[in-house]
């Protein structure tokens, strides 16, 4: 079978339409913060929004993170404050139990989450899964500075479509790959096919903002002196994750509903346990 190109279409042209009505009210009511808060600065008029049930529906992004302009931006970015977190949270998390054996890392992009979680667990030999080679190139030459090789093993390969390097793993981790996906039950399903008994999972990601208007806030906040592409990137990311309450909805679908789930930050959550 031929690569499958359909999920480097944009949104509407992967079939991913969002529903017309609710698309228009999200718009609207996005177009009327900017407005109330271009006119009313220092409020935030609309807030209470969400507080009512409206808040902005998914607006899938590109999947796989192959341009190169993309790939240079992100691999460059300074991501050391929440890529330490991802680590420092799953020893919290974890603590005293002993990690060692196959760690599988989920969309690993660059490998810096994939790195850091290895100098954390020298005992782990950790295969970084990614859809993007230009990534990987990356993640691979900053492995061989570190001498990381005997331990960190990265592999081009798209999932669902591509079976992952071994039949099973003691631990799998992920950090922001699920908001890539058009399908989410892509990366549960994934899980569960490749989780040793009794294996930990600790996926990390993004949760949508209730609107745009604070989506925005949110870029500009941790990304204001970024250059544009990673701030575009960013708001693109936070319009395509999901609410906390979808993915419990995911994990029940996918009988994964006995793992924990937390937001962990103004713009993070995790799932987190064991199969
Ligand atoms: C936002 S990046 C996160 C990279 C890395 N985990 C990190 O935290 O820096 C998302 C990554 O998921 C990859 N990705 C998206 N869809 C994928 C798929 N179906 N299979 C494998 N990788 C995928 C993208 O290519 C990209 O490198």
């Amino acid at each position: 079978m031929g690569p499958d190109h359909r999920h480097d279409l944009l949104p509407h042209e992967q079939g991913h339409i969002p529903n017309p009505a609710h698309f228009q009210l999200s718009f609207w009511i996005g177009r009327l913060y900017d407005i109330l808060s271009e006119n009313c600065p220092g409020s935030d008029p609309l807030i209470w929004l969400p507080v009512h049930g409206i808040v902005m529906e998914r607006i899938p992004e590109l999947e796989v993170m192959n341009g190169p302009e993309h790939v240079l931006a992100y691999a460059q970015a300074d991501f050391a404050e929440p890529h330490d977190r991802f680590v420092s949270l799953f020893q919290e998390k974890f603590k005293g139990k002993k990690i060692d054996g196959y760690v599988v890392d989920l969309g690993c992009g660059p490998a810096d989450v994939t790195i850091r979680f290895s100098l954390a667990y020298p005992d782990c030999i950790i295969h970084g899964v990614d859809g993007a080679e230009n990534m990987l190139k990356h993640g691979r030459k900053d492995i061989a500075d570190l001498g990381l090789e005997s331990r960190i093993t990265l592999h081009h390969g798209r999932l669902p479509h591509d079976n992952l390097p071994r039949a099973s793993y003691e631990v799998i981790i992920s950090n922001s790959l699920l908001h890539h996906l058009p399908d989410p039950m892509v990366l549960w399903d994934c899980i569960r096919s490749y989780g040793s008994p009794g294996a930990i999972v600790y996926v990390m990601d993004l949760f949508r903002p209730a609107s745009r208007h604070v989506a925005k806030r949110l870029v500009e906040q941790y990304t204001g002196d970024e250059p544009a592409i990673l701030q575009e990137d960013f708001l693109r990311s936070l319009c395509a994750s999901f609410l906390l309450e979808e993915v419990r909805g995911q994990l029940e679908q996918a009988d994964l509903g006995h793992l924990s789930t937390e937001t962990v930050s103004d713009r993070h959550l995790i799932v987190y346990g064991r199969l």
